[in-house]
């Protein structure tokens, strides 16, 4: 099976959030289903670089939206890349998606129009690579980013199958109307069951209306999406969709986060003992002193929905019990500042930044890891947490809920918790399953037996790339 997945980041190259760990994981998971993936990521500077000199450019344009462009076929990082090289639109330093001003970069409707025009070029037409012939029988797309490629498609006469994956419903890649001749889209698609959104032109809805299939990372978040309180405007399509889609959990890198074998940490570790060096490492390197409740990590960006504001204001229950707080993250200036302020205490120490080898060092050195977000899709340090045997405390949202094992006296009673789960998401139930927290904690047979749960707990990706493998199956020969 040949698939084109279609994506704005991809890790190791470039990152901003889950959803590069999630493209850059794909394709080798989805190898042992018999999946044959190729990626196309944005010329980026970072992803140039790392195609170095091997690539060979396999289709051209002599003008993509005010520039021309190149496609090059490549490998970097075990991974099978198409890379649209277009100078005008990505040879820019600094974030991905933000200007130097922190908002948007004001052509980024352009920018990724550009990226799923050429999905449905590749889709349509095909491509010679490496003197064999190769096309996509199925196009995957992630986010807004590539929402288009399904109305692209159809504009360049494909016919390959297409699915969806939502990460994150609340970036829908909203423009002006007056784009649509711009981008080269159909205008009798301006209404309310095509890509118009109050009076806007939204490339998410575009793809929500069009794609034959549509999933999201999560089997809890997709049950939300089709609530107001979730959808943000969508869930009226989600529902009208509602036989289309599902929810498949992220798994994560297992090579890169097994404590046995994790480079970044002080020492390696199979058994939650092991935790003991790394959680002493990781107080010196934080600048934290002995502590008798649990050290606790947050390893996030810093924005709304990440509900981190409430852990700010559930914050003393933590540290009236002995407890200790160790933060990586960053976003919004001003949770920058409260954080920084936060770290006035002696016992809550506050990184600003972003920093991959910290990350690992945060979540193998400490008791548990917190999670408080006000929604999420599926969430990754939890899944990190349990492999690491560092306790999830998590609110009960979206993949949240389906990865964590709550310690009802039911889960304690069978032996099979594997972390905490709060709901509502606000301050008191957070403070309560703080409290809680610092319980078992005490308990040291409980703890230990909750420890060796998350750490047996699997979190790879087997069972989803079967799943995902089962609907590109599906939907290849609906088409
Ligand atoms: P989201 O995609 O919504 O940000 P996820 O939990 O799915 O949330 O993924 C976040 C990813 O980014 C994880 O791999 C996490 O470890 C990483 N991450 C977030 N903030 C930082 C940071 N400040 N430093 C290092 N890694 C970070
Ligand atoms: C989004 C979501 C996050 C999810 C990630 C990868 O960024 O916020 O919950 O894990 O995408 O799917």
């Amino acid at each position: 099976m040949r698939v084109l997945s279609v994506a704005s980041e991809c890790a190791p190259l470039v990152k901003t959030g889950g959803l590069a760990d999630v493209a850059g994981a794909l394709p080798a998971a989805l190898r042992a289903e018999g999946v044959e993936m190729r990626t196309l990521l944005p010329g980026y500077p970072a992803v140039m670089a790392a195609l170095g000199h091997g690539a060979g450019q396999v289709a051209a344009e002599a003008d993509l939206f005010g520039g021309p462009a190149r496609l090059l076929a490549g490998h970097a990082a075990g991974l099978d890349l198409l890379v649209l090289d277009a100078p005008h639109l990505f040879a820019r330093e600094g974030s991905i998606y933000l200007g130097p001003d922190g908002q948007d970069w004001p052509d980024n409707p352009e920018r990724f129009a550009a990226l799923s025009l050429m999905a449905a070029r590749i889709g349509a037409r095909g491509l010679t690579i490496d003197g064999a012939a190769w096309r996509p029988e199925l196009i995957h797309c992630h986010d807004w980013q590539a929402g288009f490629v399904p109305d692209y498609l159809e504009r360049e006469g494909g016919d390959c199958a297409t699915v969806l994956t939502i990460h994150n419903i609340a970036f829908q890649g909203l423009t002006g109307h007056h784009m649509i001749e711009r981008l080269g889209l159909p205008r009798s698609r301006f209404h309310a069951d095509g890509f118009e959104y109050y009076g806007k032109l939204s490339a998410l809805k575009a793809g929500l209306m069009r794609a034959d299939r549509l999933t999201t990372v999560s089997p809890t978040y997709a049950a939300e999406l089709m609530r107001p309180e979730f959808g943000m405007g969508l869930d009226g399509v989600m529902r009208a969709r509602r036989r289309d889609l599902s929810g498949i959990l992220n798994g994560i890198d297992e090579t890169a986060w097994n404590p046995a074998t994790d480079p970044h940490i002080a020492e390696g570790y199979r058994h939650p003992a092991g935790k003991a060096p790394n959680r002493d490492a990781l107080r010196a390197e934080m600048g934290l002193p002995e502590a008798p409740g649990p050290l606790c990590c947050v390893v996030s960006r810093l924005t709304e929905q990440k509900g981190l504001d409430l852990l700010l204001e559930a914050l003393p229950a933590l540290l009236d019990r002995g407890g200790q707080l160790a933060l990586l993250g960053s976003g919004d200036r001003a949770l920058e500042d409260a954080f920084r302020d936060a770290a006035r205490e002696d016992n809550v120490a506050v990184r600003i930044g972003y920093d991959e080898a910290l990350s690992h060092r945060l979540i193998a050195g400490s008791d548990a890891i917190l999670v408080p977000s006000r929604f999420e899709p599926c969430g990754l340090t939890q899944l990190y947490g349990l492999r690491y045997g560092t306790i999830p405390v998590v609110a009960l949202t979206g993949g949240l809920a389906d990865t964590v094992i709550n310690a009802s006296p039911a889960a304690l009673d069978r032996g099979v918790a594997t972390g905490l789960q709060f709901h509502p998401v606000a301050k008191d139930p957070l403070a309560v399953a703080l409290d809680r927290l610092c319980d078992l904690h005490a308990e040291p047979e409980v703890w230990a037996q909750m420890q060796a749960n998350a750490m047996r707990q699997p979190v790879g990706w087997t069972s989803s790339a079967r799943a995902y493998a089962a609907l590109y199956r599906d939907a290849i020969a609906a088409a």
